[in-house]
């Protein structure tokens, strides 16, 4: 299959900034100071369920690349054609639940395929929320490690282009999978910076080098009192490997 999203090519590209954020005056601000700062940014179910679609417009407008993290799950024709109305408003990345299964994700992957402008299908395994009891309550085999290596699997023979993973997972499915599927990681933590609610974090250095190819970072960006200079530190952090 046809690439379908350039690599990062400098650190600054590897970052992925989460507008987690629930109104138009927010997220305007936020894109002002992020212009010319990262390329892309995440828009995730609480600002796009706020503003819909103008979110992702206002975002594309300004120059920056929307990963649209909507984690589709459901019946494989009404997926395919959510991809293909995402597709119609530019994004270049989006999510789907890995454990909507092999025609689902299929699906997703041929709407892709068909639409005029090509969104990477990045598929999310096992939600990091979930601990081995939640497994257990939902009749799920295996401890979440093992659950999400066999999703990972199912997602990228079923054609997706990427996974959303923990920093606790990228290593070993870099080395299992190669080079190939784009692996975004979220749980990304400068440095010396609060780590608010995430618990498995590792710095960006760490998860660049264990073989992420985007960081998903959310508060230490958007709640910093100077994004752009946040955003420097942490290119900075990652440069200095
Ligand atoms: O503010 P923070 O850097 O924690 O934001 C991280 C973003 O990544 C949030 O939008 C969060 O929902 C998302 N995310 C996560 N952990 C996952 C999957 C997604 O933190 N396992």
């Amino acid at each position: 299959m046809a690439e379908l999203i350039a690599r990062p090519d400098s650190a600054r590209q590897r970052i992925i900034v989460a507008l987690d954020v629930a109104d138009e005056e927010q997220l305007v601000g936020l894109v002002n100071k992020l212009l010319g700062q990262v390329g892309f940014v995440k828009i995730g179910k609480e600002l796009f369920t706020a503003l819909g679609p103008k979110a992702v417009e206002l975002v594309i407008n300004s120059g920056l690349k929307v990963f649209l993290d909507l984690k589709y799950h459901d019946i494989p024709n009404t997926v395919a054609g959510a991809v293909q109305a995402a597709a119609r408003l530019g994004v270049d990345m989006l999510t789907v639940h890995a454990s909507g299964g092999s025609s689902m994700l299929r699906a997703a992957t041929a709407a892709a395929q068909e639409s005029q402008k090509k969104p990477a299908i990045i598929a999310v395994t096992v939600l990091t929320s979930l601990s081995d009891p939640d497994l257990v309550d939902l009749g799920i085999k295996g401890s979440p490690e093992e659950v999400v290596q066999r999703l990972a699997g199912l997602a990228l023979e079923s054609g997706v282009d990427g996974l959303v993973n923990s920093p606790r997972e990228v290593a070993r499915l870099r080395s299992r999978f190669g080079k190939k599927p784009l692996l975004i990681t979220p749980g990304v933590r400068p440095a010396g910076s609060a780590a608010d609610d995430q618990t498995r974090i590792a710095t960006p250095q760490r998860a660049v080098a264990d073989g992420a190819d985007y960081l998903v970072i959310g508060r230490p960006i958007t709640k910093a009192a100077d994004p752009a200079e946040a955003v420097a530190r942490i290119v900075a952090e990652m440069e200095s490997s």
